[in-house]
């Protein structure tokens, strides 16, 4: 017997993962831009002794952090780039939008490849890769390529900021699932091949109706190990890099607060900011 007849309306409406935006839902799952700059700023003031001015975000996607960087003060400038123009230009309406116009005047967007980002992304203050994005790069000449470029991209007493994700479980094959306002954000380490280094990992985002936008993301990287980056960037002309390790929460997660660190204690799974200075 058929059940009772659905009304028009939510029977042709969309599922949620079908409304949904994955570029909304990443910057609200995945980033935390006003952290990052907080420790950008705080890191650059404490180690050079000035205000960082003038920032390049490699791998920039939406522009976000570049965007949270000219929200803080009137001096402070961004330079995005990124190979990819229709994440740029989701940024360019969606972030860059919201900010005042002085604000939007201070950044520039590149489409470029972080590899050749130009004169016009050079002299800078600092350079941030963050969210592995640098992982892209998968051989020890193109990683060193890389960060070559970046140290003569900088000023002459610039930095360089990227993160770094380690510990066993980055090589286990698993999902792990956060609750985020709405919605259900999913990590999947989906391929690691221990001859090669190659990782496969996406992102799902999951609904309460039931449904689910997969694959939203896909990374193809190689997992590096924080030894290996620190001595590409000593081949690469860096004098110094410093490990900032997050501590722990006492629940067994992070408590986002990242200190220096000399000796790096083997937990499952760790966060790490790494400076390097040439
Ligand atoms: C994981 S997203 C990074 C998003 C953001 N930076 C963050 O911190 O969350 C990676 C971005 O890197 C870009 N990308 C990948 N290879 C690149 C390259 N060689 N040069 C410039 N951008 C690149 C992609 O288009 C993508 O937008």
């Amino acid at each position: 017997m058929p059940g009772p007849k659905k009304p028009e309306s939510s029977r042709s409406r969309k599922s949620r993962a079908a409304r949904a935006d994955r570029h909304d839902l990443y910057q609200r799952a995945v980033q935390d831009v006003v952290s990052e700059v907080d420790f950008v700023e705080g890191e650059f003031k404490r180690i050079r002794g000035r205000r960082a001015a003038l920032i390049r975000e490699d791998f920039c996607g939406t522009a976000n952090t570049s965007c949270e960087w000219v929200r803080r003060g009137p001096s402070h400038r961004a330079i995005g780039v990124d190979l990819d123009q229709p994440t740029l230009d989701w940024g360019i309406e969606h972030n860059l939008s919201k900010l005042r116009p002085a604000q939007r005047e201070r950044v520039t967007l590149l489409n470029r490849n972080v590899l050749s980002p130009g004169r016009e992304g050079s002299g800078v203050d600092a350079v941030l890769a963050m969210n592995f994005s640098y992982w892209i790069f998968k051989t020890r000449p193109l990683m060193r390529r890389y960060f070559e470029s970046v140290r003569t991209s900088l000023a002459s007493d610039g930095l360089f900021f990227m993160d770094f994700y380690g510990g066993p479980d980055s090589v286990k094959i698993m999902r792990e699932r956060r609750p985020c306002r709405g919605f259900t954000y999913v990590w999947d380490q989906s391929r690691y091949d221990a001859l090669t280094g190659d990782y496969t990992c996406h992102i799902h985002f999951a609904f309460a109706d039931g449904s689910r936008m997969r694959n939203a993301f896909t990374y193809e990287w190689r997992l590096w190990s924080l030894v290996e980056i620190r001595e590409l960037l000593a081949e690469a002309g860096f004098g110094r890099s410093t490990v900032y390790l997050e501590g722990d929460d006492g629940k067994g997660g992070g408590d986002g607060k990242f200190v220096p660190a000399s000796v790096g204690e083997n937990c499952l799974a760790w966060l790490a900011y790494i400076v390097a200075e040439p």
